[in-house]
């Protein structure tokens, strides 16, 4: 039996639907809100519950042999990204689980002080790793299933709001390629007990992205770029009223603010390990938007 965490999520949804394609069993950790009729279709057993309570996390734990982390969070960095993994983890010895996978973030290891979902991830890492549990830890720049949304948007406006430097580079992912470098880390051996950087087959600058979008809807792009002080402007005005949102800003301005690609080596690395092609982001694009 597997358990997914983030079962809804870009990542968990795919990952739900390969292991059930393989026909393994699969509980997916999902909240009374969440959408999950999909996982229950596939044949997934669906566990309603809140990662911030310890007694669900033990309940959806009891008789797993693998487990999958592959929820995110959105303004609680403490309660979901650190101390839900931490009682996963907890859980997945009192349990005798054979692997875990844990979806950290390019860059944990950076020491990005005003990032808490970094910091969160570092601190997981660093507890999986001395857990003596068999364990992947994968390390994904952006997930090119983020970018769905601002292309729909771009198809109807042509508008595309860049935030921060134009040049800094990244290394987008497909989702469906991390998806299944996740299930496969279970059996390969070249993928236990490893930490491995994750990113697409190219690295581009974020300026690039518009001019994908330009090329598949064949549109021109009007892009906006703002400065990084109109975030900073906004974290201050939380600071008075909503200080969690606050600290979640420090994590988005340390993603618009700082490069997170995979070296050539790194990503033929991955290639090697999974036997796969990496895909690219006009690729995964095309295939979601059907042109
Ligand atoms: N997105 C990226 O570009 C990116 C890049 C690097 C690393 N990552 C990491 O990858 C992981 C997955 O990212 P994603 O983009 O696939 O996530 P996502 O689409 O934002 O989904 C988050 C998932 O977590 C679930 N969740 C949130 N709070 C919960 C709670 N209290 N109890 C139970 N479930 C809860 C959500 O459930 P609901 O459906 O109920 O909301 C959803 O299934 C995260 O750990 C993230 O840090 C993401």
């Amino acid at each position: 039996m597997f358990l997914v965490t983030g079962a809804t999520g870009g990542i968990g949804r795919r990952v739900v639907r390969l292991l059930r394609q393989q026909d393994k069993s699969v509980r997916a950790f999902v909240r009374l809100t969440s959408r999950y009729s999909e996982l229950e279709h596939r044949g997934a057993s669906i566990f309603v519950g809140d990662l911030r309570r310890e007694k669900d996390i033990q309940k959806a734990c009891q008789g797993v042999e693998y487990i999958i982390s592959a929820h995110g969070s959105d303004s609680d960095a403490l309660s979901l990204d650190y101390r839900a993994n931490i009682e996963l983890i907890d859980q997945a010895k009192a349990n005798g689980v054979q692997h875990f996978v844990f979806i950290s973030v390019l860059g944990a290891d950076r020491g990005y002080e005003d990032a808490p979902v970094f910091k969160a991830k570092r601190a997981v890492e660093r507890y999986l790793e001395a857990s003596d549990l068999n364990y992947t830890i994968l390390r994904p720049a952006g997930l090119a299933s983020n970018l769905l949304p601002l292309a729909e948007r771009f198809r109807e406006t042509g508008l595309y709001l860049l935030i921060g430097d134009p040049k800094n580079r990244t290394s987008i992912v497909s989702t469906d390629d991390l998806a299944r470098m996740v299930v496969d880390s279970i059996t390969l051996e070249g993928a236990r007990n490893q930490i491995l950087p994750v990113g697409g087959p190219e690295i581009l600058l974020r300026e690039d992205i518009p001019r994908i979008f330009s090329r598949v809807f064949s549109k021109e792009a009007i892009v906006i770029n703002s400065p990084l002080f109109v975030v900073d402007g906004l974290r201050s005005a939380f600071g008075l009223f909503n200080p969690p949102a606050q600290k979640a800003l420090g994590t988005y301005r340390t993603l618009l603010s700082n490069e997170f690609f995979c070296t050539k080596e790194e990503t033929a690395n991955l290639e090697r390990i999974f036997n796969l092609q990496l895909e690219s982001l006009e690729s995964f694009l095309r295939r979601y938007l059907a042109v």
